[in-house]
């Protein structure tokens, strides 16, 4: 029997790039998208906004009526969001938490009860190595990527008892359309913080150099079939997962240096 995998977000970039490669490896594989047009040949994708509970709720009840099982969630829809906190509007902050971090949980209270069920699920949360340490400029990212980190702790302990397995994957730049559809605070004028606008077109081109989805599939691929998996997996260029470990290690005073330094404060 063929395991079912539920992706958010698979119409682009890491959640389409996954969706690809989970069916070419035998799974039955669900993904979502808010306006999806037709279903690739490769799998089925069906309209779902993580943002709305009924949409969600709407979703996972097609997949169950047709497959009567969820063995794998893959959250992966997410949205970047850019700017000086001081300058950054409430809204839309509020806003990258709905997707990033609310709309996860949403999905996960839907699929909770049919994976206890079940007595046996994998949920994998893709995060961000933005997700380990408040970028200048991506704090919005920063901090919604984070929360849904530490969610995954917590997640972790309590289902184990039901044989769920949940961690996070947290990727450093890839290349895909996120740049190009995150929310830019606009650069002020006479703004008091100049350097967000020149690190706006260094952050622009660090994704569109960053690795191709398709490694980021074959890291979700390697996770998911993962017996006993870690509760938190990376995947990106060597100084972009080293920074995780140097947070770790280095006095803070000197890691935000190194970071203030990177971001010319
Ligand atoms: N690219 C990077 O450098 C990078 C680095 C670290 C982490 N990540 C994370 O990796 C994940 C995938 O990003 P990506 O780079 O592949 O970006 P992407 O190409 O922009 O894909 C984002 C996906 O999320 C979906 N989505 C956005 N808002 C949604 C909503 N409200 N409800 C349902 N689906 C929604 C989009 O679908 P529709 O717009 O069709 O609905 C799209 O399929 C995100 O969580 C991102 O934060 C990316």
């Amino acid at each position: 029997m063929k395991e079912v995998v539920f992706i958010t977000g698979a119409s682009s970039g890491i959640g389409k790039a996954t969706a690809i490669l989970l069916a070419e490896k035998g799974y039955c594989v669900y993904g979502t998208a808010r306006n999806p047009e037709e279903s690739p040949e490769e799998y089925n994708l069906i309209p779902m906004d993580v943002r709305q509970e009924s949409s969600v709720k709407e979703a996972i009840k097609k997949v169950m009526e047709k497959e009567q099982r969820i063995d794998i969630l893959i959250n992966n829809a997410g949205v970047g969001i850019t700017g000086a906190l001081e300058e950054t509007p409430i809204e839309a902050l509020e806003n990258a938490f709905q997707t990033n971090f609310f709309g996860a949980v949403r999905v996960i209270q839907a699929v909770l009860p049919i994976m206890r069920q079940q007595r046996k699920g994998f949920i994998l949360n893709i995060t961000s190595v933005a997700a380990y340490m408040g970028l200048p400029f991506r704090g919005g990212y920063s901090a919604s990527k984070g929360a849904l980190s530490l969610i995954t702790e917590t997640l972790r302990m309590e289902t184990q008892q039901f044989g769920i397995k949940v961690c996070t994957l947290a990727p450093g730049d890839v290349a895909t359309d996120i740049a190009s559809r995150r929310f830019h605070t606009p650069a002020q004028e006479n703004s008091p913080y100049p350097q967000y606008t020149a690190s706006l077109s260094s952050m622009n081109q660090q994704v569109d150099e960053g690795a191709d989805p398709a490694i980021l599939a074959q890291k979700i691929y390697q996770v998911i079939r993962k017996k006993s998996p870690k509760v938190h997996y990376s995947k990106g260029k060597f100084l972009e997962t080293f920074s995780i470990f140097l947070k770790k290690i280095l006095p803070s005073k000197y890691f935000e240096r190194l970071l203030m330094n990177h971001y010319d404060l």
